[in-house]
């Protein structure tokens, strides 16, 4: 049987199953430890003393920059080699399915390059203002670090993410289908600040944001948004930022696609009207079913993803289990997550916790107990203007599948009664 088969006659037996609302009930007095049953007894992991208690472990000395545990080894961006033609023009994914709470660690953000990393020297970089103007400077990191500065996370995604997934479940695992989004607290100076002190013409109307890297990618950015909460980035998670995101400086432009957010930010024009972008990255524009496109499509609307489980999470054992999943929304803060494991026809409500920030990753649980039965499981959130995350049959009926961009469709994952998870599509 081909799998599309399997999928729709797995489906059609599943139907028949039990809700969510039904299967998050704990048996009582269930225990939480019950992996524990199948180790031996006596377990020598409590009987006997272990190398890792015997011996001296390494002095203070050996690690000045600290690692994950070499355990962790699996936990790491990954790339698609099929994607793109070469490595320097191309992304790879933050492992969403392997990460919790709400912040990305460092070394683990998504990366989207148009021609490699930049490697700059601070002492070296400037950034330099000029066009609608009243006094061009130029600025070295020096100034900016004497700036009055500011701290706030935001979410980053690229409007890329889960551009393969238009037509049709493709990547098995949430971090290639979703996995073009970081969650950063970001150190830095307001666009506005940084705007004020070469004073800004009465007819300015957008920026010209341009990096310093072989790509001299530039992106243009209207001024009411540049005035409102945009950055001028020069740390990461209270680090100086990863070359990889810009070192050492960025752009951040708060709920608006990645794309904007200028790395190794080198010059700002101030003008009346839009830049006329390179080729390259002017393909950031959504392709519509009668061959139409949109031109400026700014916003990241609200979106959310299961990570756990996901196909690179399988569920490992029966009886308790925690769902797992990140939410954000470009316009506003998440206002409520639901989760369904009968592909959409019931919701419950997921518990969300950590902090709710506008434009932020947002972190939902739903401790539920799993019976082995096979699960339809998706997640929908809604924000803080109201906006509902559509299905992507919703989806598709305004926007066709002629896209790459800005596909903030509903996931499902199959989830097998062994455990194992699949990414598939209904209807
Ligand atoms: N800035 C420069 N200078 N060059 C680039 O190639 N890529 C853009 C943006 N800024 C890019 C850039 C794109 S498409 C995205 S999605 C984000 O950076 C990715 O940021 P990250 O690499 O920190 O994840
Ligand atoms: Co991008």
């Amino acid at each position: 049987m081909s799998d599309e088969a399997s999928n729709k006659l797995n489906r059609r037996k599943f139907l028949g199953a039990a809700t969510l609302a039904g299967a998050s009930a704990l048996a009582a007095g269930q225990s939480f430890a019950q992996a524990s049953k199948d180790a031996p007894k006596p377990d020598p992991l409590i009987t006997e003393v272990q190398d890792w208690q015997r011996y001296l472990g390494d002095g203070v000395d050996k690690h000045p920059y600290g690692m994950p545990s070499k355990f962790e080894k699996n936990v790491i961006r990954r790339d698609v080699a099929w994607l793109t033609a070469s490595a320097e023009s191309s992304v790879n994914f933050t492992p969403l399915h392997a990460l919790d709470g709400i912040i990305t660690p460092s070394g683990l953000c998504f990366e989207r390059h148009h021609s490699g990393i930049a490697e700059i020297d601070p002492a070296q970089h400037r950034l330099m203002i000029n066009g609608l103007v009243d006094k061009p400077l130029v600025f070295t990191m020096d100034d900016i670090k004497r700036m009055p500065r500011v701290n706030k996370i935001y979410f980053l995604e690229c409007a890329a993410n889960s551009g393969m997934e238009w037509r049709g479940a493709q990547l098995n695992g949430c971090q290639f289908t979703h996995g073009m989004v970081h969650n950063l607290m970001y150190t830095g100076v307001m666009l506005k600040t940084v705007l004020d002190e070469a004073g800004i013409k009465p007819n300015a109307k957008w920026l010209m944001l341009e990096g310093g890297d072989a790509a001299a990618m530039n992106r243009s950015v209207p001024i009411e948004k540049a005035l409102d909460d945009c950055m001028i980035a020069f740390a990461m998670n209270g680090e100086a930022l990863r070359p990889e995101q810009g070192y050492p400086l960025r752009a951040v432009i708060p709920g608006w696609e990645g794309n904007l957010w200028v790395k190794w930010i080198r010059r700002i024009e101030v003008g009346d009207q839009p830049w006329q972008t390179r080729e390259e990255t002017s393909k950031y524009t959504d392709l519509l079913a009668d061959g139409r496109s949109r031109k400026h499509t700014f916003i990241m609307d609200a979106k959310s993803v299961v990570t756990n489980p996901s196909p690179q999470a399988p569920l490992k054992f029966k009886g308790r289990n925690v769902l797992s999943g990140l939410a954000w929304s470009g316009r506003g803060s998440i206002k409520r997550v639901d989760v369904s494991i009968d592909g959409g026809r019931n919701w419950q409500s997921a518990r969300i916790d950590g902090p709710v920030i506008d434009k932020s990753l947002t972190r939902f649980y739903v401790d539920f107990d799993w019976n082995g039965q096979e699960m339809m499981v998706q997640s929908r959130a809604m924000d803080s203007t109201g906006y509902v995350q559509p299905s992507k049959e919703e989806l598709r009926k305004v926007r066709g599948v002629n896209s790459i961009y800005h596909n903030n469709g509903i996931q499902t994952w199959l989830v097998r009664a062994n455990g194992e998870t699949e990414n598939v599509e209904i209807g």
